[in-house]
């Protein structure tokens, strides 16, 4: 007995299936060098575009002189609005149903907005060129803050839409309102509040950054005027969508759109959306007859291309006075920006806000989402998370603290008491999800055991009272956030894009001697899928992952996929990936009966090979098999062994996590500094440890990032403050936390492999965990709600409104 299972030890050892800690077959170009980005791409006769962009954030554009730029040796062309209008160019349709201006017509509404397109022979004359376009501006009053968007004497930003009353999402309340969405029992709700022991409110505001990857956005496009054919490479997180919207505002036919996203420096939902760059390429190629390129710089990453967050959440909860939570009431003033360019799935004009009860039993909700236009860059795009569930889960695990804090309750004790219950799932929610699956209790026991709970607030107790005796000039603060995640989009009666629902897809193809490539309708842009499909198929068919190829990002041989974002591979393509594989599997089970003349069912699976049961010296490998596939199959079967699943999942699934922090801020200097961040992942059932640990550790560096110091500001007049890294704050390995990391495992019931996503809930969790660390660490000095981000200016600002400076 104990050789069969060392042998099946070793067999499934060498498959370097799900649960191994399987290196990263990518890294060997990348930490080579040897990754084919867009920028790498050089094309005979390629030419390079690049934009004019407005100085001003509200201005009429009085008149556009192109004749200095066109004078100047090596331009071959330069596009403006009049370009672009008849052919239908100069607006492009948005995901969230708005449309966005390709070249500023009329008006420009952001600083930045991109106003004319330059396309010369090189990129330096082609930068030169932008400087010699003359526009002639009138400046207009500006909007910057979201609040005053809907006033009576508000300038109208968008006169293009200025009549239209009925938007996308419904009626608009004011030519600067967008939509007004609302969910959940308003009167319920309201009718708690009135009558509960202990409520509290506060606007929280998770205010507004950039995803900034390394790799800026950017885009070739060679258009074949003999074939007529377009061929798109670009940094695209979702290469099938961009082909479909290519197709719809070009006319071409989509079958002669080929899109292809190479190799990608990192996503985080600013690859999502389509951009004026790449129409702009696409078009000078169609008129020029030869291929051109778009590159953004930096600068022009931070301030144009899909901002995040900037929701202002006026957030309540009602509770009794034992703490049990009874309703929760919220208000969201959502800043977009002057085009409605979110990336959310069609019908969710504010993503999954309504996940916004967390992972508590709260039985009475209600939410409205106000969206507006001000003179700020578009976007609204999901950072790192499911469509808005960073701002949902920050507004609820911010929220139980002020709750804890008015109940004079401890604040993990209060979570504990409202969790769902292990019993409840599914757990329908008040505003309409329903939890697939969770632990809450043994995640968060697990947690508090391990960070040492009890004593780091018996620490906490003894340091305030140091710190009131004036023994020490530093307080402690212990941030707790116990997140529920939404990933996995989804079911096509929640989620659509453009019409298409949000399936996604895999193509597994078995070659004669028994190696793999197959195929995805996702992209990965640092995620590891190379590495990751490959070992869910290698469990599921018993072919070694190293004999496994995953390609992703060519439309022409990937199944159509709605893309990766929102940590949707795995819950997705993931199970597209195991039902394609279990296809296979079935066929190879009727190739093996026959070989073996054995009836099917006489057959058992072990790690990579059909035995007969009874009989395990009888069996045929999948190598085998796969040979006999193409030689000699079964009378009456097709040769061949492959198959192609599209999945169209039956919920999203729902990772949660224990995170907690310990924090020490000196008050004089507002310098904060992270003793320990300890982080719980329950993702279901996990496919390689390593990877996951390496998702945490990005997805809490991006979180401690946005908590902590970064932002898009503008001024009173819209210029964009600090776009770039001089001022944007991208922490190095010199600012970042050592992270612990930990996890249970609870699998998705609908899953076909019980995964759940993770690439995001680190971001999620962990932005309110670090907020709440610094919230908790003034507590006890009455500062109230500290807003983020907590750089040290801004904490040195709140010791000093407290008196406590010297
Ligand atoms: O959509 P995206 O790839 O950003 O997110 P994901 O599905 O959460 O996957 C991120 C990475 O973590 C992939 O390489 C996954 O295969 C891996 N992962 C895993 O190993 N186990 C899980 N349960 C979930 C993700």
């Amino acid at each position: 007995q104990t050789k069969i299972d060392q042998d099946r030890a070793e067999r499934t050892e060498k498959l370097q299936g799900m649960g191994c800690k399987r290196k990263r077959v990518e890294d060997v170009r990348f930490t080579q060098g040897k990754g084919s980005y867009v920028d790498d791409l050089k094309l005979p006769g390629m030419l390079f575009g690049d934009f004019v962009r407005s100085p001003h954030a509200h201005a009429r554009i009085k008149s556009i002189d192109t004749s200095r730029a066109k004078a100047l040796p090596g331009v071959v062309a330069v596009l403006t609005a009049a370009d672009l209008k008849p052919l239908g160019l100069h607006y492009m349709p948005t995901l969230a149903g708005d449309v966005q201006a390709v070249l500023a017509e009329e008006k420009v509404l952001f600083q930045n907005q991109e106003v004319a397109f330059v396309i010369a022979e090189d990129r330096y004359i082609a930068s030169d060129a932008t400087e010699l376009v003359d526009v002639e501006y009138e400046a207009l009053p500006c909007i910057v803050d979201p609040f005053k968007s809907m006033d009576a004497d508000a300038p109208i930003l968008r006169e293009d839409i200025q009549d239209k009353m009925e938007g996308a999402h419904g009626p608009r309340k004011h030519p600067n309102h967008i939509f007004e969405w609302t969910i959940g029992d308003k009167e319920a709700t309201d009718a708690v509040f009135a009558n509960a022991d202990v409520t509290i409110k506060e606007m929280l505001v998770d205010h507004r950054t950039h995803p900034s990857p390394l790799e800026t956005c950017q885009s070739v496009a060679s258009f074949d005027k003999v074939k007529g054919e377009l061929t798109l490479w670009g940094t695209f997180q979702a290469p099938h969508v961009i082909r479909t919207v290519v197709s719809l505002i070009s006319g071409l036919p989509e079958h002669k759109i080929h899109v292809i996203a190479p190799d990608i420096g990192g996503g985080f939902g600013n690859k999502v959306g389509a951009y004026a760059g790449y129409v702009c390429s696409v078009v000078g190629s169609i008129v020029l007859g030869v291929p051109v390129k778009w590159v953004e710089d930096r600068m022009e990453n931070l301030s144009t291309t899909s901002f995040a967050r900037d929701y202002h959440m006026t957030t309540e909860l009602a509770a009794t006075k034992d703490g049990k939570i009874q309703a929760m009431r919220v208000h969201v003033l959502a800043d977009h920006g002057a085009f409605d360019a979110c990336a959310d799935p069609s019908k969710w004009p504010a993503g999954f806000m309504n996940i916004c009860t967390g992972s508590y039993d709260i039985p009475t909700a209600h939410l409205a989402v106000d969206g507006v236009y001000t003179n700020k860059a578009s976007g609204g795009v999901a950072y790192r998370c499911s469509f808005r569930v960073t701002e949902a889960v920050f507004a609820i695990e911010r929220a139980v603290e002020l709750l804890a804090d008015k109940l004079g309750m401890d604040a993990a004790e209060l979570r504990i008491k409202n969790f769902i219950k292990p019993e409840q799932f599914p757990y329908k929610s008040a505003l309409g999800w329903e939890y697939d699956s969770g632990d809450y209790h043994t995640a968060m026991k697990k947690a508090m055991d391990t960070i040492g709970y009890k004593e780091l607030r018996e620490e906490q107790a003894q340091k305030r009272e140091a710190f009131k005796r004036g023994e020490t000039r530093e307080i402690m603060g212990i941030g707790i956030s116990f997140f529920t995640e939404i990933v996995g989009a989804g079911p096509a009666k929640n989620c659509d894009i453009l019409g298409i629902a949000m399936f996604d897809s895999a193509e597994i193809r078995i070659h004669p001697t028994g190696s793999v490539i197959a195929r995805m309708g996702t992209k990965s842009q640092g995620q590891g899928h190379e590495t990751t499909y490959a070992q869910i198929i290698a469990t599921e068919i018993g072919i070694p992952a190293d004999d496994i190829m995953i390609e992703e990002g060519n439309t022409d041989t990937a199944p159509y996929g709605l893309g990766t974002y929102g940590s949707r591979s795995t819950p997705v393509a993931g199970a597209a990936t195991a039902v394609a594989a279990r296809k296979i599997k079935a066929k190879a089970q009727m190739i093996a009966a026959h070989m073996l003349e054995v009836h099917e069912g006489d057959l058992e699976w072990d790690v990579d090979r059909f035995r007969v049961k009874g009989l395990p010296e009888k069996f045929k490998t999948m190598k085998e098999i796969a040979w006999a596939a193409y030689n000699a199959p079964p009378p009456n079967m097709e040769p061949g062994l492959e198959a192609v699943n599209y999945y169209e999942p039956p919920n999203m699934t729902y990772p949660f996590g224990a995170y907690f922090c310990v924090m020490d801020i000196d008050v004089d200097t507002g310098v904060a500094k992270t003793r320990r961040f300890y982080a719980l992942d329950d993702c279901g059932t996990r496919i390689n440890p390593m990877i996951i640990e390496g998702q945490v550790h990005g997805g809490l560096t991006e979180a401690f990032a946005c908590a902590m110091g970064q932002e898009i500001r503008y001024d009173e007049h819209g210029n964009v403050m600090g776009a770039s890294f001089m001022d944007f704050f991208l922490p190095t390995a010199v600012e970042t936390p050592n992270w612990e990391t930990d996890f249970t495992v609870t699998p998705s019931p609908h899953h076909p492999i019980g995964a759940k996503g993770v690439g995001e809930s680190p971001h999620v969790g962990g932005v309110p965990c670090f907020s709440n660390a610094v919230n908790d660490a003034y507590a006890f000095l009455g500062a109230g709600h500290i807003q983020m981000p907590h750089d040290a200016w801004r904490l040195w600002t709140v010791g000093q409104k407290l008196g406590l400076h010297t």
